[in-house]
């Protein structure tokens, strides 16, 4: 993409916007009382506001390679604190994408460098449910299924902080774990049931 053509799009753009609405800008300089907070992956084709038909203010957005919350992560922990302590989100929401290429990498034997550490959060989850992954025959079949645990994995992630605890004893939030399926263009709602994995886990995290 040219970067001069962003410019001109950047024009068309706030000229579309005050024909619609004058006061566009006025308005959206305001500020912002988004409702959800989505966390997905970086890929460059899964482009959250544009997919999800959400218009600026909306959604308040965490991307990194392959949609990771891990606890020793200042930037996405960060984003939770920022997003359920002042923004006071309503939901929050992790999207995978099936052949997420930070998914294919982790699966794959390679010296990634300071990509090492990272990828190494999805081996984890890999270990986690490696039972039910190495029983899966089929390569892409375990990619995919590989791409919704971590998915799931980061959605309990989200759960153990402190902010999404003490938002939940107000039952003030609820977490979401998707994929998008990157062949036909879809969301999907894995529908994972978090009360019931909560409740094997809690004793484990001294979640309430
Ligand atoms: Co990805």
């Amino acid at each position: 993409m040219d970067l001069k053509q962003i410019f001109t799009n950047n024009q068309k753009w706030i000229s579309d916007k005050l024909k619609t609405d004058e006061s566009y800008f006025e308005n959206l300089s305001k500020g912002q009382e988004p409702e959800i907070l989505y966390i997905g992956c970086s890929d460059s084709r899964v482009t959250a506001e544009d997919m999800m038909g959400a218009q600026p203010g909306e959604v308040f957005v965490h991307r990194n390679i392959a949609n990771m919350v891990p606890n020793s992560d200042l930037s996405s922990m960060s984003v939770i604190n920022f997003a359920v302590s002042h923004l006071k989100v309503k939901n929050i929401v992790v999207c995978g994408h099936y052949y997420c290429g930070g998914v294919k990498a982790a699966m794959t034997k390679a010296d990634l460098g300071i990509l090492n550490p990272w990828l190494r959060n999805i081996r984890d989850v890999y270990r986690l449910h490696q039972e039910e992954l190495d029983s899966i025959e089929d390569e892409d079949s375990k990619y995919k299924r590989l791409v919704e645990l971590n998915v799931q994995e980061q959605c309990l992630n989200v759960i153990k902080t402190p902010e999404y605890q003490n938002a939940a004893k107000e039952k003030a939030i609820a977490v979401h774990g998707w994929v998008f399926d990157i062949h036909c263009g879809k969301i999907i709602d894995l529908e994972i049931d978090f009360e019931a994995i909560t409740k094997e886990i809690m004793g484990i995290y001294k979640l309430t």
